[in-house]
């Protein structure tokens, strides 16, 4: 199925919405995390929401952000032509100071939405950035997230502090939020954080997202809300925020963390085919006369483990989510 439009991925999001059900957005800086999350998608026969961060565009593009995109970009559409589901790109995170990046994209069709974070700004400065972006992100076609409170902690080397009060999304700002800025996604604030602890540094509130779904339903407006800092939130509070209108959970950490651990796995096994059993002499160039089987320390193998395990814990993180068996873009895939 080819790359999803603004336009198509605001349908899954209506559907996922009126039907109580949401989309892990996984972050990839390779090719190999992101085939994984394809396979894991299309094996459950859902839609397929990946993302980019800045500092993913910078690893992939030689620190050039503008090439690392179309670089990301570029892989995202290709796959998804070999898929049977629909496959959207999400630039996550990215603050004022780069809006030109986000205009480059929009203006060369190479995301399906971007964020603008502005939230580390006062509430008037977050609400004229946003309203930039969105002015030019929905004139081509992209949808667009925004963020008002923080997830604290550190993400790509931006770090959110906890200043106080404005952790949480203020539902009255919330409103008010959306009503000038029109866009279609808020990431609300909960008391997550990037990272590894959840809930151990401030307390999740759940009951912030349910005060910002009813403050949106009383002014008679529609968005879609996200979950940041969503790895390692426990299942019942995944549930209870879904049920408030989450439709996207921004997840980084947990596949970070187990791509790791199928390395070391994986590199632990195969560890007498790539290092001399005495600290011996390379057996290339005819040195030495160890001869290790060239199948098992070629990196292929151990990629595609890699691939497989994100695969399967994709399957788990949609079926948390609901969104399996629920791809409205499903069809057979022409060779
Ligand atoms: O945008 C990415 C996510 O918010 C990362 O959250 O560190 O809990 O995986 P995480
Ligand atoms: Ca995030």
């Amino acid at each position: 199925m080819p790359f999803l439009s603004g336009e198509e991925l605001d349908k899954v999001y209506k559907e996922a919405k009126r039907n109580q059900y949401a989309f892990p957005a996984n972050n990839f800086a390779d090719f190999n995390l992101l085939q994984g999350f394809l396979d894991g998608a299309e094996a459950v026969n859902a839609d397929c929401v990946v993302q980019l961060s800045n500092g993913a565009c910078k690893f992939l593009g030689r620190d050039d952000m503008k090439r690392g995109l179309r670089i990301g970009s570029n892989m995202v559409q290709e796959l998804a032509e070999s898929y049977s589901i629909g496959v959207a790109l999400n630039l996550d995170h990215t603050r004022k100071d780069k809006t030109d990046f986000l205009r480059y994209a929009a203006d060369q069709g190479l995301a399906t939405s971007v964020m603008i974070d502005a939230s580390d700004l006062p509430f008037e400065d977050n609400l004229a950035a946003t309203k930039e972006v969105t002015k030019f992100a929905h004139d081509a076609g992209l949808l667009v997230e925004a963020e008002l409170g923080k997830v604290l902690g550190e993400e790509d080397h931006i770090v959110a502090e906890d200043t106080g009060d404005d952790v949480y999304t203020d539902p009255r700002q919330a409103v008010e939020f959306i009503r000038q800025t029109d866009a279609d996604l808020l990431a609300v604030c909960i008391g997550t954080n990037h990272g590894v602890s959840k809930g151990k540094d401030m307390p999740l509130r759940v009951d912030v997202m349910t005060a910002c779904n009813e403050a949106m339903k009383k002014a008679g407006l529609e968005c879609y809300f996200v979950l940041h800092g969503g790895s390692g939130v426990d299942p019942e509070r995944i549930q209870l925020c879904i049920q408030q209108g989450v439709v996207k959970i921004n997840k980084d950490t947990e596949y970070q963390f187990v791509w790791t651990q199928a390395m070391v796995g994986h590199y632990d096994e195969i560890r007498d085919s790539a290092i001399h059993p005495d600290g011996g002499p390379s057996p290339l160039a005819g040195r030495g006369d160890w001869s290790p089987d060239k199948k098992r320390f070629d990196p292929r193998p151990a990629l595609k483990h890699g691939r497989g395990v994100i695969a399967k814990r994709t399957q788990d993180m949609i079926r948390e989510g609901g969104s399996d068996g629920k791809s409205l873009f499903a069809k057979k895939v022409t060779a």
